[in-house]
């Protein structure tokens, strides 16, 4: 590991290689612009919601390659940073003004300008993966100016071919996550690339505490000011990164970011494309995981139900070994789970082959929640049928988050499906008894009426597009 024990840790900021060593690894890095004359970035919610705080960072896309990645700095722990490349609105004209600048201002595309460098940094990450549509600026929100003239200044830059200094960096290799650590009196933080190294300092501090995009923990960092004297980074390791598909698996990796699965297992399992497409914003995606959202173990995360509905396996590792569980068996109550203390997750296994007898898969996941993108889910439900040639149901796992204290399956109305025909009276039978199921809580997204009337009417839906008007042709989906 390169140890930085004496007190500082390097950053590259807009070109030039920083050397920090007046700030612990736990200052956020907005925190640390802003304290540092870089107030181009602005703070807005401190909470990864609002994007007034988006600086691009240059990290490895899913093709391999470098990219500039729109993430949030109110979320980002210095150590996190250590020895990347940052790139705030300060850096990005250079004697004249970037083309996505000049496309926001010939739009009129900003008023009091508050959101703006959040804004112009999310459609430069764009410009330079030559698209810049809405998904690139589906993280930042405006509260003058109105989107029209946003997305038009997005439209005249999408498609443009970058060819400038920018783009000639990205040519270089994609950057190679190093090791670091760093100790002072106060924090410590390591950021190992091996699950060997991962366990080995976790038999030295079993206190420590794992981030991996830091999405969840960052929150604690900013707004809720909690201190953690030792982190442990897990965006380096490489058991963690994987991603394997074979014709009975598919393996990913607990600590590689969403934007990263979105593209790579796209088109293998729909209903964690559809899920994945409403997580969050791009911003978040570039930096949260999949260990993440399962290790939180958040009634309300989104992936969970989608897992859930593909009977998923957890590979976990600690000091005897490593274990496999089901996910149906990892979440115990509210916000407990199977992971013991000195656990790791390291990958998620989703089966691919389907039971004997099916000849058709139908699998999809919904989410509801109070705005299409960047929200949180009032219901997130997932559902994998599977037929056989007479149309009768062999498999069933209807999975929901929100709707208990843990993400879960409704396992009797499963064995209720088993067995039967996939036509509209028995939909109509698992309705009602899936209403029976689950006694939600009422909260200001939702009220748990309304909670079971999605509980049924999610899976109608599903029925609905998935086969069961009687002319619908039955393909597999
Ligand atoms: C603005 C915003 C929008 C969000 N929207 C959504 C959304 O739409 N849907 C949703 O489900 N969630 C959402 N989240 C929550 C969050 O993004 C996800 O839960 C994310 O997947 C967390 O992953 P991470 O890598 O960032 O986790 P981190 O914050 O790094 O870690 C979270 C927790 O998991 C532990 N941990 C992480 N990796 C491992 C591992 N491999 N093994 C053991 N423990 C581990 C950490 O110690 C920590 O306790 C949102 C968050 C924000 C800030
Ligand atoms: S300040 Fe709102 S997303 Fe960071
Ligand atoms: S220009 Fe004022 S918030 Fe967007």
């Amino acid at each position: 590991m390169i140890s930085t024990a004496n007190g500082s840790l390097e950053i590259q900021l807009n070109g030039k290689k920083l050397r920090i060593n007046d700030s612990p690894p736990t200052t956020t890095l907005l925190e640390y612009l802003r304290q540092h004359g870089y107030v181009g970035t602005k703070e807005g919610c401190g909470d990864g919601d609002c994007g007034a705080c988006t600086v691009v960072v240059v990290g490895q896309g899913a093709d391999g390659k470098a990219h500039y990645q729109a993430m949030n700095s109110c979320l980002i722990p210095l150590g996190s940073l250590a020895d990347r490349e940052v790139i705030t609105v300060e850096g990005i004209a250079n004697g004249k003004l970037h083309p996505v600048q000049s496309a926001m201002i010939a739009t009129g595309g900003s008023q009091c300008g508050y959101c703006t460098p959040g804004f112009i940094m999310s459609m430069f990450a764009g410009y330079y993966d030559g698209k810049v549509d809405d998904i690139s600026i589906e993280g930042n929100l405006c509260r003058c100016t109105g989107y029209l003239p946003i997305r038009e200044a997005a439209q005249r830059v999408t498609n443009a071919k970058a060819d400038d200094d920018f783009s000639q960096k990205l040519a270089i290799a994609a950057p190679e996550l190093l090791a670091f650590s760093y100790q002072d009196d106060n924090y410590q933080f390591y950021r190992p690339t091996s699950l060997n190294e991962v366990l080995s300092l976790l038999q030295d501090h079993s206190d420590a505490t794992f981030i991996a995009g830091g999405t969840d923990l960052g929150l604690e960092l900013s707004h809720h000011r909690r201190e953690f004297p030792v982190l442990i980074s897990l965006e380096a390791v490489h058991e963690l990164k994987i991603f394997n598909i074979t014709d009975e698996w598919l393996e990913i990796g607990a600590g590689v970011p969403l934007s990263q699965i979105e593209e790579r297992s796209r088109g293998i399992f729909p209903s964690m494309d559809e899920m994945i497409h409403w997580f969050a914003a791009r911003q978040i995606r570039n930096r949260a995981t999949l260990g993440g959202n399962i290790a939180v173990g958040s009634p309300i995360g989104d992936l969970p139900p989608v897992l859930l509905s593909l009977d998923a396996q957890l590979k976990i590792a600690g000091q005897n070994g490593t274990r496999m569980i089901a996910l149906a068996d990892f979440f115990h109550g509210y916000r407990q789970t199977d992971l013991q203390k000195g656990e790791v997750i390291v990958s998620v296994h989703i089966p691919r082959t389907l039971p004997s007898g099916t000849v058709t898969r139908l699998s999809q996941s919904y989410k509801i929640g109070k705005r299409g993108t960047d929200d949180i889910s009032i219901v997130a439900a997932a559902f994998c049928i599977d037929l056989d040639s007479a149309k009768k149901v062999v498999q069933a796992r209807l999975a929901y988050g929100g709707v208990a204290a843990i993400p879960i399956r409704a396992k009797n109305v499963e064995e209720m499906l088993v067995g039967q025909p996939w036509n509209t009276v028995v939909i109509q039978q698992a309705k009602a008894a899936l209403k029976e199921t689950f006694t939600p809580l009422s909260d200001f997204r939702g009220s748990a009426e309304y909670r079971k009337s999605l509980i049924a009417n999610l899976f109608e839906k599903f029925f609905v597009e998935f086969g069961g008007i009687e002319t619908y042709p039955l393909e597999v989906k």
